[in-house]
Formats: C-alpha cells, structure tokens, sequence
C-alpha cells in the first residue's frame, strides 16, 4: 500500500511539473495576440496573466499560475445556455431554429443568417442569440438560469455578473442588436423587445476563474456530474451533443485545426478564457487575454496543445 501512495504522489507531481513547463512556455505566446476591444471594458485586461486549471476523474485540482483572476465568460456562456434551452424545449424545437455547422465564418458573421435565414453555427453569436431567445422566462429569468448553473457546476456561488462589461457591450453591441433584430425578422424566436439580447449580453458578463473553467470542462467530460460527484443534472446524451457542438464550433473558424492538433472539445471566449473536455477524464481551464484574430486565446491554445500532446489527450 506505501508502494502505491508513492506512485499517486509522483503522478500528482509530474502534473505539476508538467503545468509549469508549460506555463512558463506558453509565455513567448503572450505578445503574438491582442486583448479584444470592440467591447470597450474587455481592453482593460492584463495582458500578462496567465492560468491554468485542470481537474482529474477523480476530480482532484491542480493548478498553475494565476488561476484565481477573474474574467469574463463571454462565449463560453454559450454552452451553458444551449444546455438550458435544450432541456426546456427540446433539441428537435431548438435545432429547427438552427444549425448543427462548423462554419468557417467569424463568430460575429452575419453571412449564414443572410442565406439560410436562421443561424447554422450554435456557437457563433447569431446562433447564441436565438439560443438565449429561446429559454423560457421574461426580462432577466434566461440570464439567471444561466447564472445559476454555473454557479451549481462550479459550486461557487460568489460568481457574478461584471456590470461595467455588460453595460459595455450593451452601449456598442450594434452589430449583435441588428442580428437580433434580423433573427426576431425571421421569426425564430418571440420577442417583445431588447431583454433576451440583454441577456445574452449579460450572460456574456459573468465573471470567472480558470478553476471556475475546469470545473464546467469536468461537468460535461463526465457526462453532467459535477467535480464532488453531485449528480442532479446527470444527462449522457446531453454531454454528448453539448461536446460534438463544441468539437465542430467551439473555437469558430479555427476549429478544425484545433480538432486535428488538440483533439478534444473546447470553447474560447473573448475574455481570454478556454474551456476543454477530455471525455470521462479532464476538465481544463485555461485563461490569458492576448487573443488571435479568431478570438481564442494565443497562450491558451498553446496549453491545450501542449497538454494534449504531453497527456495523450486528443480523442481520435
Ligand atoms: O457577443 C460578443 O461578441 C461577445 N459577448 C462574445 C464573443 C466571444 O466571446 C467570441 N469568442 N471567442
């Protein structure tokens, strides 16, 4: 028995050797990307932080660098919102409102709503809007469903919305108003008037840490079990459609890419956060804010590359 808690303690210390080689090189990758400022607020970021989460089967932590920074979600939220609206009206009601695509378009293209007239990317801003649209409740209820399930996945109940962020993008998100407006044209959703873009906006808002990230990777890696083992939410088959949505989408018109050198499902969001799902094993979450001009964090796809190789994580 001595023989095997050495044997456990020495994993524990190759990761965490192995998080801080990786950390220290994902460093040289901080200045090839840019912090986001369309959303005014988001330009405050400090370039320079970088965290890394991971949480193993067990659901045992480990962590590297600044993992207790908060950000904001941004498009990770997204993830979470198709979980609700799919839960409360079904995938069939959902997915006829939308696409099952990878596209190769920017998350903010308009392009495919233009041809298809509805969203085929759930995971780019039109289609998270109608995602947002279609949760159930007036004014604020989809924000705070969505609030209330990432407080329960990550078992942190001081997580919040970050107002100046939201009231950020609320002021100068025109190009998601006019998607909205196009989308409400087409009547994918009923609306009555701005507050379910608000609460994409809002949802967008709430803050985080990289542990906070590999706990949500964790919940979706082990079929919606969350990192203690709480069960409430157990669902395999919505995992399995929230991860191939995330493999196909998830880092936009880079994800094929990172499906061929990564391997596993992930999301990014413009706060500099990543969040990825090794099926039945991690949870990892990874966060700095210098992004490339798909919106995914430099350093961070550089962690998750560096893990994937190191670890032997890529699915295929
Ligand atoms: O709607 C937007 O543009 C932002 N609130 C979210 C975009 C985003 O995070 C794209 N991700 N990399």
């Amino acid at each position: 028995r001595k023989e095997n808690t050495i044997v456990i303690n020495k994993n524990e210390q190759n990761i965490n050797d192995l998080l801080s080689t990786i950390w220290e090189d994902s460093q040289t990758y901080i200045s090839k990307g840019q912090v986001a400022d369309y959303i005014p607020e988001l330009s405050k970021a400090n370039k320079n932080l970088v965290g890394i989460a991971i949480i193993d089967n067990k659901g045992k932590l480990y962590t590297k660098g600044d993992t207790q920074n908060k950000f904001t979600i941004q498009s990770i939220s997204k993830v979470i919102a198709l979980m609700i609206a799919v839960k409360e009206r079904g995938e069939s009601y959902i997915f006829e409102r939308m696409g099952y695509y990878g596209t190769n378009a920017p998350f903010n293209s308009f392009e495919e709503i233009q041809t298809q007239n509805k969203p085929l990317n759930p995971m780019m801003n039109a289609g998270a809007i109608v995602t947002t649209s279609l949760i159930l409740g007036k004014k604020e209820e989809a924000y705070l469903k969505i609030l209330k399930m990432i407080r329960f996945i990550t078992k942190n109940e001081s997580i919040t919305i970050n107002q100046a962020v939201y009231l950020s993008e609320k002021k100068t998100g025109n190009r998601n108003r006019g998607m909205f407006y196009l989308l409400k044209n087409y009547g994918l959703f009923e609306a009555e008037d701005e507050e379910s873009l608000n609460n994409y906006f809002r949802q967008c808002s709430i803050e985080v840490n990289a542990e906070d990230l590999a706990k949500i990777g964790y919940f979706f890696a082990h079929d919606c079990t969350r990192f203690d083992g709480d069960k409430t939410y157990y669902n395999p088959e919505m995992s399995k459609l929230i991860n191939s949505i995330m493999l196909t989408c998830g880092m936009y018109d880079y994800s094929g890419e990172y499906s061929r050198k990564v391997g596993f499902p992930s999301k990014s969001g413009v706060g500099g956060g990543i969040m990825g799902v090794v099926p039945g094993k991690y949870g990892i979450g990874t966060f700095n804010p210098s992004l490339d001009n798909h919106g995914n964090s430099v350093p961070g796809v550089y962690i998750m590359e560096s893990l994937s190789k190191k670890l032997d994580l890529s699915i295929f």
